[in-house]
């Protein structure tokens, strides 16, 4: 008898953050593997703010999550019954899960084996998307290199806790994080050797990037935007670096966001600002991961990892992230 499947698909566009509109639960048959095919039950899914601006009917780098279509995630799923040589029950696979109980996975849709040695839970966060994004944007995009000073928004997340523990690693003279609250912003120093943090949520942060990095951010990593992403351009130093990860102060209302005021200050430091994707570096993910984990083996990289049980509250997982209810990577136990 075929499994059952259930799956969250889209009811409705969110206009702030997702709620019981937003998505619904139906149950249908699993879908039956072809030849070359396997079915695979999700096991964790990666819960990213990007799933947020997937969910709106704007231009992106992805097109948006139709209506009545299930909820684009990635994930791990595991193999239960195969009809191809590549994939044998009880493998763990990574790929374009989506919010549901069971996938075919295939060659063709892209799943592909975690790194080797490498548990489910790292495999999202540190060797995951998160962790190659702060990898690659601090040191190819960002050219971290010693002595910089470094700041770094979202510093108690999944991505900005990488950011800053790799930094150190990578020689900077003091990295800075911005994290929302006392409880972040001590982890981020007393378990992460951040040099130093600031609470948005408390502080002047203008202010205390001014006392904090007096002459001036040689390397900004931008999780956040908005008024963050002014304040630090503000306080560039000379031939400073803004690197554009993301900006989830805006995603839940987007198009309503101003431009930075202080942008002017990237001509008079002769500054640079630069976007980037972790899509554009899939081809090197292996060479980014080799490096972690020689770090991770050597105890000077941490990773954490936020675990919400059941498919049913992926919702209120995604919404952590804009409440700042996780501390590092979110994940869901289906
Ligand atoms: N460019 C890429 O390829 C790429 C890839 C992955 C992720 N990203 C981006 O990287 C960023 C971090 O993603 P993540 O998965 O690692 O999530 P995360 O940092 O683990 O979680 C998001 C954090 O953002 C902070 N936040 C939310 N709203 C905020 C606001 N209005 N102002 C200030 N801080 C706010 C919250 O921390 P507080 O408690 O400190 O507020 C929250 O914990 C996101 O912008 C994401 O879109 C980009």
């Amino acid at each position: 008898m075929a499994e059952r499947n259930r799956r969250l698909v889209l009811a409705e566009r969110p206009t702030g953050m997702v709620d019981e509109q937003t998505v619904r639960m139906e149950e249908v048959d699993a879908p039956e593997p072809g030849p070359g095919e396997a079915l695979a039950r999700v096991r964790y899914l990666s819960i990213d703010p990007t799933i947020r601006t997937w969910m709106d009917d704007a231009p992106g780098y992805l097109p948006p999550i139709a209506i009545d279509e299930v909820v684009r995630s990635g994930g791990i799923v595991e193999v239960v019954r195969s009809n191809s040589e590549k994939y044998k029950p009880g493998d763990l696979l990574f790929g374009f899960t989506g919010w549901q109980e069971y996938v075919v996975a295939s060659e063709a849709t892209g799943y592909q084996a975690l790194p080797d040695g490498v548990a489910p839970m790292l495999a999202l966060s540190l060797f995951g998307i998160t962790g190659m994004t702060a990898y690659f944007g601090l040191i190819d995009v960002g050219k971290v290199k010693e002595g910089d000073v470094v700041v770094v928004s979202g510093a108690a997340g999944a991505t900005g806790s990488t950011v800053g523990q790799i930094a150190k690693i990578k020689g900077a003279a003091k990295v800075i994080g911005i994290a929302g609250g006392p409880k972040k912003c001590a982890g981020i120093v007393d378990e992460l050797g951040f040099d130093e943090a600031i609470d948005y949520k408390a502080d002047d942060v203008g202010a205390r990037l001014r006392e904090a990095a007096p002459d001036g951010i040689d390397l900004f990593f931008d999780n956040v935007g908005g008024e963050i992403l002014d304040a630090c351009l503000a306080q560039l130093a000379l031939r400073g670096r803004v690197v554009l990860c993301g900006a989830i102060s805006g995603y839940n209302d987007r198009g309503t966001a101003k431009g930075p005021a202080n942008y002017a200050n990237l001509i008079i430091k002769r500054g640079r600002m630069e976007g980037f994707l972790i899509l554009d570096y899939f081809d090197r993910l292996d060479e980014g991961r080799a490096e972690v984990a020689g770090w991770l083996a050597e105890g000077k990289i941490k990773s954490s990892e936020h675990i919400v049980e059941g498919l049913e509250n992926a919702p209120e997982a995604l919404n952590l992230l804009f409440t700042g209810g996780n501390t590092g990577k979110v994940i869901v136990q289906v």
